[in-house]
């Protein structure tokens, strides 16, 4: 079953109201997610403004229970759907209610066609970083420079109308903002921080417009997992995917915690065959000699390779290497007879696996991540599942997570396999580690490494003519990328410099006999990906 949040539905939704009037601070936020990727960070940029945020199912919220409920404002996500050919559920009268709104993108389409103008397919789409124009002087974007860089991710634009003002333009869009009476509009995603200003949008929306107040104090995070982890596992067995990396490192010191240091709980598991030495050495050095997790390395090299024989498409692969991995962690539960299996899985893996928040809309499956959906025998834990990649590192400093592993680049739970095109093999998998090795060292040497958020070598299925000590030849192409991004869910290409990527493909054409040319990627997620498959 795939890991759906539950949204309010209009009984969930009174409770809380009422809850908050009871308590007085009867100001909040209802945000109706219409399937965005990015409708978290909405959550997470009003929670950091300190005002509660109420998620509600747009299929079953009505106008009346909006009405009963009376929230301060609303906000409406982007999404995958499109107006005219697959509208989302959501009823329009909501807008008539004359509470404040703020429709983002998709959102700001779906208020646009209630008030009469035409939603178009727009002939130069935009995805990615592009400069608003602000017009007038509204006070949505009150102390927001005129020209400013948002990150916009849509085909279909707003034609301009006489049923609402234009509030600013970019290149591509005439109406990039909009407003009519207590309707606003932004086609862009202020929630992102590849939009600059997005942050003083928001706390404009709420404060200026909808004259929230009402601050909630900042919790500790982490105290608040562990308490809710330790009511969970008691004293119980816990079996975890240790992977090397930040997340599910965050996940075994919360369960550190939660059991208080006991020893013999808490069992990690690591699993090898398309994973690089580096993480396997991170594993054995952080948790390798610690009193209270034993771990254990699993060599499941060949049992990949058959598996992952005469697969070739991305996704049959992913789905090839879920199965294996499924497998190898439902036999550690037999033996260590655990009680629960945890992982690391953050909001973004479960996003884009097509989770998440639940909404009648459509949510899209950008690709299936390893650890999402696989139904284990024994309830699963994973109390990252709300966070994405920052706050997750920021729940780490908080517990004593080693800086060390906090600051390792996120590595793929598939592994090499989603940085290798085409089929898996023995040779190929040599060759995907051995550019990687190059090209994190490099980095490292270089004083890089932490300068940017990820970077990877991809193995293309395309090949370069080549002329090798005066013998000619075909060799593979290499593709380099590294990206610079806060959380994951967007980002931009690293500029590098050009000696140092010079350098690197000297390295890898000298030293990696199969290679005949190496690339850098030039392309921002969106459109692109981080990870190549
Ligand atoms: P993409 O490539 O979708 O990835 O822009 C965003 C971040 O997630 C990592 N990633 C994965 N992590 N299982 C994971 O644990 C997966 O299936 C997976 N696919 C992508 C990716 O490396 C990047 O950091």
């Amino acid at each position: 079953m795939l890991k759906i949040f539950k949204s309010a539905t209009p009984e969930a939704l009174q409770e809380i109201a009422d809850e908050m009037r009871v308590r007085q601070t009867g100001h909040f936020i209802l945000l109706f997610s219409l399937g965005s990727q990015f409708d978290h960070l909405i959550v997470q940029r009003l929670a950091k403004l300190g005002v509660f945020c109420v998620v509600a199912d747009p299929s079953s919220v009505k106008a009346e229970d909006v009405q009963k409920a009376a929230p301060a404002g609303i906000i409406l996500s982007g999404g995958p759907a499109s107006v005219f050919n697959e509208p989302p559920p959501f009823d329009g009268a909501i807008f008539d209610l004359g509470i404040p709104t703020l429709g983002v993108c998709l959102g700001f389409q779906v208020w646009a066609t209630h008030v009469g103008a035409r939603v178009t397919p727009q002939a130069k789409r935009e995805f990615g970083v592009h400069t608003f124009r602000i017009s007038g002087n509204d006070s949505l974007f009150d102390g927001v420079a005129k020209m400013t860089q948002v990150l916009e991710s849509h085909g279909d634009a707003i034609e301009p109308s006489p049923a609402f003002t234009i509030l600013g333009s970019t290149d591509n869009a005439e109406v990039a903002a909009g407003r009519k009476g207590h309707l606003w509009g932004v086609q862009f995603h202020p929630e992102v921080t590849d939009t600059l200003e997005g942050a003083k949008i928001y706390e404009n929306f709420v404060t200026r417009i909808c004259h929230i107040t009402d601050r909630f104090p900042a919790h500790d995070v982490a105290a608040h997992k562990i308490a809710k982890l330790k009511k969970q596992i008691k004293d119980k067995k816990v079996l975890i995917a240790l992977s090397g990396g930040s997340d599910s490192s965050v996940v075994a010191y919360l369960l550190k915690a939660a059991h208080e240091g006991v020893s013999g709980k808490l069992k990690g598991v690591y699993i090898r065959g398309i994973d690089r030495p580096d993480d396997e050495a991170f594993v054995k050095k952080y948790f390798g000699s610690q009193n209270w997790i034993e771990v254990e390395i699993v060599d499941v090299t060949d049992r990949f390779l058959a598996t992952l024989a005469g697969h070739t498409a991305m996704r049959d692969k992913r789905m090839a290497m879920r199965g294996v991995y499924k497998d190898v962690l439902e036999q550690k539960i037999k033996e260590f007879g655990a009680d629960f299996i945890a992982q690391g899985t953050l909001y973004t893996d479960l996003r884009e696996s097509g989770g998440g928040h639940d909404t009648g809309a459509r949510i899209a499956e950008i690709k299936v991540h390893h650890n999402t959906q696989l139904d284990f025998s024994v309830p699963e834990l994973s109390p990252l599942e709300d966070h994405v990649k920052d706050s997750a590192r920021s729940i780490g400093r908080g517990i004593g997570v080693p800086e060390d592993l906090l600051v390792r680049h996120p590595f793929p739970g598939p592994g090499l396999l989603v940085r290798i095109e085409g089929e898996i093999t023995a040779e190929r998998l040599h060759v995907a580690r051995a550019i990687d090795g190059i090209y994190i060292e490099e980095l490292r040497a270089a004083g890089l490494y932490e300068s940017v958020w990820q970077a990877g070598a991809t193995l293309t299925r395309s090949r370069h003519t080549e002329t090798k000590g005066d013998d000619a030849g075909e060799g593979d192409v290499v593709a380099l990328w590294a990206v610079w991004s806060v959380n994951g869910f967007t980002a931009r290409f690293a500029q590098l410099p050009w000696e140092f990527l010079d350098r690197v493909s000297r390295r890898i054409t000298n030293e990696v006999r199969e290679v005949g040319a190496v690339v850098y990627r030039v392309s921002d997620k969106p459109p692109a990906t981080i990870e190549w498959g």
